[in-house]
């Protein structure tokens, strides 16, 4: 089937399941109606954000959750990578519970909290680290420390990349660009560097001098900004794995190219783990691809479900937080919050977890790929641990360039396809699906099931 009629297929599609989604969603409405007046659209965080409104969610246990309108659904959206512990997790609800007879708060550090740093640093393999409470602050406080131990400005991003909301990265990132009109606002005349301006209004302009965004998966393009700013480069982040644009894995040898370059120039290599830690491998991306950084950002799903982030690495470069570069926070090593993450990271997320969720989440990747043949879609699915999705492209993304030739009609319309059906999925094309250790055999069967379901409906 031509694109074209694909995507009119697809606009049909939406069209029909998404007035079935709001008739059956009167609650939701109805909550979102009292939302407005006290929250922009209506939510906490523009990523909760629906249009014309959010299925407000009530409820959750073990693989599933309820909406306010008493409706089950499957989680595969898993709180955006946080929940890979499932929902109210009987380890995670106990070590709760026990704080909150024992005091929720101190701002002084606690021994869960010792004991959590000394977990986090076992599993992926940091000599030292510090709490902070979100993806966000722990990108923010890895990028200062490296600003901080190179005396150096400028830092290499990748494009499309998302590192949190903080000033210093919001240049050619994917979520903000769409509601700026920014996504394909990238140069295609062949110069080396990709960049765009910021894809937040409020973030100054001149921020946009001390960001070199290059393409994934390149190490030359890497190579090339050092040597175009000698001396002059802080850091490189990137995530691994790229995770905002679908799931594309770095290319054999990528990693290990752009270790060795952070440290001929005296720069540090930032992994933003906020995603992969805790989801593609018990010990993150140093065990599954074997390349450690100088500094990684974690958060999501380290807190077993609870607020928490956290950043570390070598003690040359954490040391600095004695020496000048600021990082601290009230809430840092929050008891509750470390309770949760201990529990969750010793109890739950064992290495025999990552076998099970290896192993549901291949099934899952597998059947959207034989659904996806059935129908000669131009589509395929790809799966790390407890992560996949299906990006709407025949070839393997390599780089945010590919991840603008999918085709995000599909997307939508299989979004509210799946809800319809039971399967409750995160709302954006650049994001892809977390599966936990409570979910099951079935309920995987039940999104392939629905997604087989969808592919024959676009090709019918
Ligand atoms: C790769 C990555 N880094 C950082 C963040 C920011 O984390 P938070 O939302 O906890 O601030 C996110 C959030 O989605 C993320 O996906």
């Amino acid at each position: 089937m031509d694109v074209e009629r694909l995507k009119a297929r697809a606009d049909e599609i939406a069209e029909r399941e998404s007035a079935r989604l709001l008739e059956r969603t009167a609650a939701s409405k109805s909550l979102f109606e009292r939302a407005m007046r006290s929250m922009p659209n209506g939510v906490a965080s523009n990523f909760q954000a629906g249009h014309p409104y959010p299925v407000y969610l009530s409820k959750g246990q073990g693989s599933k959750m309820w909406d306010v309108d008493g409706t089950e659904y499957i989680d595969f959206h898993g709180g955006f990578g946080v929940n890979v512990v499932g929902h109210a997790h009987p380890k995670i609800v106990e070590a709760i519970r026990k704080v909150a007879d024992q005091g929720i708060h101190f701002a002084v550090t606690t021994e869960t909290t010792v004991a959590l740093a000394e977990a986090i640093c076992e599993r992926f393999q940091l000599e030292q680290m510090r709490f902070v409470n979100s993806g966000t602050e722990a990108t923010m406080d890895a990028i200062r420390v490296a600003r901080a131990a190179t005396g150096r400005d400028l830092l290499v991003k990748m494009e499309g990349s998302y590192h949190g909301h903080h000033d210093s990265v919001l240049f050619s990132v994917v979520p903000e660009a769409d509601v700026l009109g920014l996504r394909h606002n990238v140069d295609q005349q062949g110069r080396t560097w990709y960049t765009t301006e910021p894809t937040s209004k409020g973030v100054p302009r001149a921020l946009w001098d001390t960001v070199i965004v290059v393409p994934f998966n390149d190490a030359n393009a890497v190579e090339q900004a050092f040597a175009d700013n000698p001396d002059r480069i802080a850091g490189v982040i990137l995530e691994p794995v790229m995770m905002n644009i679908g799931l594309v894995p770095p290319k054999p040898g990528y990693l290990q190219a752009l270790r060795d370059a952070c440290e001929r120039n005296g720069a540090a290599l930032i992994y933003d783990e906020v995603k992969c830690g805790g989801t593609i491998a018990y010990g993150g991306t140093t065990e599954r691809f074997g390349v450690r950084p100088h500094l990684a950002a974690y958060a999501k799903a380290v807190g077993g479900g609870a607020t928490i982030g956290a950043f570390g690495g070598e003690a040359r470069f954490m040391d600095l937080v004695t020496r000048g570069a600021a990082q601290q926070g009230t809430f840092n090593g929050n008891p509750l919050s470390a309770a949760a993450g201990l529990a969750a990271l010793t109890e739950v997320l064992t290495k025999d977890a990552y076998d099970h969720l290896g192993k549901l989440g291949t099934m899952l990747a597998e059947g959207c790929e034989r659904a996806i043949g059935e129908s000669d879609l131009p589509a395929h699915a790809v799966d790390l641990g407890a992560k996949g999705c299906v990006s709407y492209r025949k070839e393997p993304l390599e780089n945010y360039r590919d991840f603008l030739e999918t085709i995000p009609e599909l997307f939508y319309a299989s979004f509210s396809w799946m809800i319809n059906r039971g399967i409750f999925m995160t709302p954006g094309d650049e994001e892809q699906w977390t599966i936990s250790v409570q979910h099951t055999e079935e309920d995987v069967q039940r999104y392939v099931d629905a997604f087989s379901e969808f592919c024959a409906e676009l090709a019918s």
